[in-house]
C-alpha cells in the first residue's frame, strides 16, 4: 500500500513538473522526423495485413489477425441455396476467397472431383472438402436402388434387367411401378405396357402401396447423415430434427394420375400446415420429428420402431458401398473429406421403413419455407463442429499447431485397453493380434484415425454415431460376435470404441 502510494507520488511529480526543454531544434531535423513518420505510416498501411509486425508503441510483436477461409465450387451462378452455408461460416469466423486461392474449406455443391482432380488429390493436412470421392456409389439413384437390400423397393435397371422386370411384373399382377431417371425427378405410376424399356440411365421401381398417412396425407422423411471416414467407416446422423414433407393432396381415393397425392413436390405441405400437427409444432413448439412422433403415439403406435429401422438402413447402405468408395479413395493422399447427405425414406401402414434415395447435396435453401432456415443452420452448425471446421481455438486450420492439436486430443486420450496391452507384451513386441490397438503398435495413419475419431466424439454436437454402432448395454455386449462379419479395419475401430466404452460409458454411443 505504502509502496504503491510512493510510486503514485513519483509519477505525479513527473507530471506536475515536466522538464522544460530549452534547446532549439534545427528545422531540417523536424522535417526529417515528419517525413519518417509519414513514410512509416505509409509502409504500415501498405503492408499486407497478414504478417507479424513490431508495434513500437507497445513494444511487442503483433500477430496477424488471420481468419480461416472457404471457397465455393458449383456450376450454378445462382447461390441462393448456399445462403445458410455462408451465414453459418461467417458466424464461425470464416472468410470467403476465390476458388483459385488457398482455402481451408472447400464447399462444393456439385461433385468436385472430376474438374479439380489434381488439387483435391494433393490437399494439405489442413484443408477439408465437403465431399468424399466415390460417394456417388451411395447417391446415384440407379446404383443404389438396384441393390439387393431388403429395405429398398424392388427395382430393375433398364434396359439391362428388362427381362427380369417383365417376369417379376407378370408374377405380381397387383404391383404398381414407377419409372425413374438418374437426372430428373419425373415420376409417375405407369402400367407395365407404357414403361419405356429401352431408355438408358433409368430404372423401374415397385411402388410402395398402403403408405402410413397423417390426416390422410402421404409423406417422406429426410434424415441428415454425415460420413467422416471410410475404411474404417465413421458415420453419424443428425438428431436435432428430421425433415418431414407431406404431399399436398390426400392419398385416398387413390388416383394414379394425380401425382401430387403420392409424390412429394417442391410445393409440399409442411408440418405446420398438417391439421393434427399444428398443436404440437406451433403451439407446443415441438420439432418436425417430435410432432410426428406425438401423432403416431396418438394412434396407439410406437414411433421408436421407425427410428431404429432408419438407423439400421443408413448403416447397412453405407457399409454396402464402403469398399467401392475405399477403392476410389486409394488415389488420394490426404483423406480430409466428409459427406453430408440426406437419406429419404417412406413408411408403410405397418411402420415398415423403405429407403427411396440418398441426396449428395441436399437443398439447404429456405427460400420456399422460411421456418426450415433454423433446421439447416443447426445441421450445418453440428456438421462443422463434428468435422473440425468450427473450432473454439482461434486462427486458421494451419495455425492450429502441434501444441494446439495436443491440447484437444493427445496420445493419452487415444490409448486404451492397457491391461491387455501389457499382458501380451505389446510394449515390447507387436506381433500379437491383441496389440493392434496398443499405442506403441499403431502405424502413423492409424494413430491419426484414432485422433480424428476422438476429436469428433468430443465435438459431435447433435450428431449421433451410427457406425461404429452404439453400445447400449456394455455388460451384455458380445464384441466378438459384433465384429465377426466386419472388415478388419471396421472391426478395429469398433473394438476401440468398445474399450473406451468399458472405461467410461460416455463413449458407448
Ligand atoms: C385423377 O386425377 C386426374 C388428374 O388430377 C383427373 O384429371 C382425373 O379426373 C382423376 N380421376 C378420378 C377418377 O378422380
Ligand atoms: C432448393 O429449394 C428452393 C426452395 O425450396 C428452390 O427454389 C430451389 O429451386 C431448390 N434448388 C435446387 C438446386 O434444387
Ligand atoms: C454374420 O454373418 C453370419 C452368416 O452370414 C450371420 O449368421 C450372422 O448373424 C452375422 N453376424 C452379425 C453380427 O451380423
Amino acid at each position: 500500500m505504502q509502496v504503491g502510494d510512493a510510486e503514485f507520488r513519483e509519477v505525479e511529480k513527473h507530471k506536475i513538473s515536466p522538464k522544460i526543454v530549452t534547446s532549439t531544434i534545427p528545422a531540417h531535423s523536424v522535417f526529417i522526423f515528419l517525413l519518417t513518420v509519414v513514410l512509416t505510416a505509409l509502409v504500415v498501411e501498405l503492408l499486407p495485413p497478414n504478417c507479424t509486425y513490431w508495434d513500437w508503441a507497445t513494444n511487442e510483436f503483433i500477430l496477424p489477425e488471420s481468419v480461416p477461409t472457404y471457397a465455393v465450387y458449383g456450376k450454378s451462378p445462382n447461390e441462393e441455396h448456399l445462403l445458410h452455408v455462408a451465414k453459418v461460416l461467417q458466424r464461425l469466423g470464416y472468410k470467403r476467397v476465390a476458388l483459385q486461392n488457398e482455402w481451408d474449406l472447400l464447399w462444393a455443391h456439385d461433385y468436385p472431383f472430376f474438374k479439380m482432380t489434381n488439387r483435391l488429390k494433393d490437399l494439405t493436412n489442413q484443408q477439408i472438402v465437403n465431399h468424399v470421392p466415390g460417394c456417388g456409389f451411395i447417391t446415384n439413384k440407379v446404383d443404389l436402388s438396384t441393390n439387393e437390400l431388403t429395405f429398398l423397393p424392388k427395382a430393375f435397371r433398364l434396359p439391362s434387367q428388362r427381362e427380369d422386370f417383365l417376369n417379376y411384373a407378370q408374377k405380381s399382377p397387383n404391383a404398381l411401378f414407377v419409372q425413374k431417371h438418374n437426372e430428373h425427378r419425373h415420376i409417375l405410376i405407369r402400367p407395365v405396357k407404357d414403361i419405356n424399356l429401352q431408355s438408358s440411365d433409368t430404372f423401374v421401381q415397385e411402388f410402395v402401396q398402403k403408405p402410413f398417412l397423417v390426416d390422410g396425407y402421404k409423406f417422406d422423411i429426410g434424415v441428415y447423415v454425415i460420413v467422416t471416414g471410410i475404411d474404417p467407416l465413421r458415420l453419424y446422423i443428425y438428431t436435432g430434427d428430421v425433415l418431414f414433407r407431406y404431399c399436398s393432396v390426400k392419398y385416398y381415393p387413390f388416383n394414379a394420375s394425380n401425382i401430387d397425392s403420392y409424390v412429394v413436390g417442391d410445393d409440399y405441405l409442411p408440418t405446420w400446415q398438417v391439421p393434427s400437427l399444428v398443436k404440437y409444432y406451433e403451439h407446443l413448439d415441438g420439432n418436425m420429428r417430435d410432432s410426428f412422433d406425438a401423432y403416431v403415439r396418438d394412434q396407439y403406435s410406437d414411433p421408436s420402431i421407425i427410428w431404429l429401422q432408419v438407423e439400421g438402413i443408413i448403416r447397412e447402405t453405407v457399409l454396402a458401398k464402403e469398399q467401392q468408395i475405399a477403392g476410389i479413395l486409394r488415389s488420394y493422399k490426404n483423406l480430409n473429406f466428409f459427406e453430408l447427405m440426406r437419406f429419404d425414406f417412406i413408411i408403410d401402414e405397418d411402420l415398415r421403413v423403405y429407403l427411396m434415395e440418398a441426396n449428395m447435396s441436399p437443398n439447404l435453401s429456405s427460400g420456399h419455407f422460411k421456418p426450415n432456415a433454423l433446421l439447416y443452420e443447426q445441421i450445418l452448425y453440428s456438421a462443422f463442429s463434428l468435422v473440425g471446421v468450427s473450432s473454439l481455438v482461434r486462427g486458421t486450420l494451419s495455425e492450429r499447431s502441434h501444441d494446439v492439436q495436443e491440447m484437444i486430443t493427445s496420445a493419452k486420450n487415444v490409448a486404451t485397453n492397457l491391461n491387455i496391452c501389457t499382458k501380451h507384451g505389446c510394449n515390447r513386441f507387436c506381433n500379437s493380434d491383441y496389440c493392434n490397438l496398443c499405442l506403441p503398435c499403431l502405424t502413423g495413419s492409424e494413430y491419426e484415425i484414432l485422433k480424428r475419431t476422438h476429436r469428433e466424439h468430443l465435438h459431435r454436437a447433435s450428431m449421433k454415431r451410427v457406425f461404429p454402432k452404439p453400445i447400449l448395454n456394455p455388460e451384455n455386449f458380445d464384441i466378438e460376435a459384433e465384429v465377426q462379419n466386419m472388415t478388419k479395419r471396421n472391426a478395429w475401430l469398433t473394438r476401440w470404441f468398445y474399450y473406451k466404452c468399458l472405461y467410461d460409458n460416455s463413449w458407448c454411443y
